[in-house]
């Protein structure tokens, strides 16, 4: 049985531009850091790249179709910056602007309300040759290119979420360099953050100007767990903790950072920076998948922790933990430390790679996405019952994608692209969603 939510909760998919758009060079798009890192000859595990991914670009009605066909009440996606603004500044591409405002009211036809990302990693390369996220002009750019997207789509756009991930932008584009656009800083990487995290407070308030009214975040969040009960393991999991959770989450809720991040971000924060950051949100999206364990690392290291595998769970196919009492857990101590700060929850991001194909008949029998589907909404069923304010999920994802580092290899959908020929294949786990949207209380 799966679990009954209350009425009105939404249920959605989650994609992002780069991940299924393609089209990378058409109507004036111009290059964006992931192109660049794609190039780059090692960087992504089969050597792919976004150029072509899902084609979505000209296939968006076929894919608004499917959506149609799950039942869903929301869709959230991102806009493609570089698609915008091609060199990251100056004047509007009308040609970009008019395929989001196409999708938009396919959307709306199809009775979705969109959820739009400004920022889903796809820098502009002409941003990033002066810096990018180092450089805290890009701030000013950022707010420009809302304020462009929401004179276009305010009117018909129902949430907004100016940044996605930062935590990851920092960590894996700028402290390790395994994303885009392939830094590794290690803790010099921080000052991203807090420019990714001014970027989505100067969103949000040019946002709100141009007549949007729900404004929120997507921060990916992952309980941390210290690998034994020894002194220095609890230290280094609570100060991996407030970099890949706390800084966000205190930064956006409360105007400040963990007492323990201060001293690395003393020569970057200038008065009034907290203030900026701190925009009411009218909801707090969280990205979930999977708890980290944290030990102390060897005298010897660079870093001062080591993230170690969570042993004794299942699996999913990229290898990741499958704990969903973790974000049971997680979310109702985070309603517990920022109660009076927090916004309603939406679950902005969920879901599992696994990598089932279709059998001689067709069918892509992925009985783990449902397992792991299944298991995830009860959790997060029951978080509600203890108080969470949550309302809504968002599958990640509609469609088999563009894995960024990965590139093909990890396959996260609901419904299987073959990326040769762009079919779409509608997994078992795709009729299970439909069937659980279908019996749960509508809105009354
Ligand atoms: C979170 C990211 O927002 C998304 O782009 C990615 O595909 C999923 N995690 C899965 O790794």
């Amino acid at each position: 049985m799966h679990p009954l939510l209350p009425p009105g909760f939404v249920f959605g998919t989650s994609t992002a531009a780069y991940q299924i758009e393609g089209a990378v060079s058409e109507d004036g798009r111009g290059p964006s850091i992931w192109d660049t890192f794609c190039a780059e000859p090692g960087r992504i595990a089969d050597g792919s790249s976004g150029e072509v991914a899902c084609d979505h670009y000209h296939r968006f009605d076929e894919d608004v179709a499917l959506m149609e066909g799950l039942g869903t009440q929301g869709y959230r996606f991102s806009i493609s910056w570089p698609r915008i603004q091609p060199t990251g500044r100056g004047p509007a591409n009308v040609a970009g602007l008019d395929f989001y405002d196409r999708l938009v009211d396919r959307l709306l036809a199809g009775g979705i309300s969109p959820m739009a990302t400004l920022y889903h990693w796809d820098l502009p390369q002409g941003l990033q040759d002066d810096g990018g996220w180092l450089n805290r002009d890009t701030i000013e750019r950022f707010a420009d290119y809302a304020a462009i997207v929401g004179e276009r789509l305010a009117d018909r756009v129902a949430h907004w979420v100016p940044v996605n991930e930062p935590n990851v932008v920092t960590l894996l584009g700028h402290g390790l360099g395994t994303h885009a656009p392939g830094r590794a800083m290690i803790f010099d990487a921080l000052p991203v953050a807090h420019h990714l995290l001014l970027a989505h407070g100067r969103a949000a308030i040019a946002l709100r100007e141009a007549g949007a009214t729900s404004i929120g975040c997507a921060n990916n969040h992952a309980p941390i767990w210290p690998a034994s009960d020894k002194d220095e393991d609890i230290g280094a999991a609570k100060l991996f903790d407030a970099i890949w959770n706390g800084m966000f989450l205190e930064g956006m809720l409360l105007g400040r950072y963990p007492n323990d991040l201060r001293p690395l971000l003393e020569h970057v924060v200038q008065p009034g920076d907290g203030a900026t950051i701190r925009q009411p949100l009218d909801f707090y999206g969280v990205n979930y998948y999977n708890p980290m364990k944290v030990a102390a690392a060897p005298e010897t290291a660079e870093l001062p922790f080591e993230i170690l595998d969570v042993i004794g769970y299942p699996t999913t196919d990229f290898g990741w933990p499958i704990v969903p009492d973790a974000l049971r857990e997680w979310l109702i101590m985070f309603r517990a430390r920022y109660r009076a700060a927090l916004p309603p929850i939406v679950i902005t991001e969920s879901g599992c790679s696994f990598d089932d194909v279709p059998d001689e008949h067709g069918v892509v029998d992925d009985q783990r996405r449902i397992d792991y589907l299944d298991a995830h909404l009860k959790a997060i069923a029951t978080a509600i019952q203890r108080g969470v304010d949550i309302r809504g999920y968002y599958c990640w994802s509609l469609i088999d994608n563009f894995e960024w580092a990965e590139g093909y290899t990890q396959r996260f959908g609901l419904v299987h692209v073959d990326f040769e020929s762009q079919a779409r294949t509608p997994k078992k786990s795709y009729e299970w969603y439909r069937d659980v949207i279908a019996a749960q209380p509508q809105h009354e």
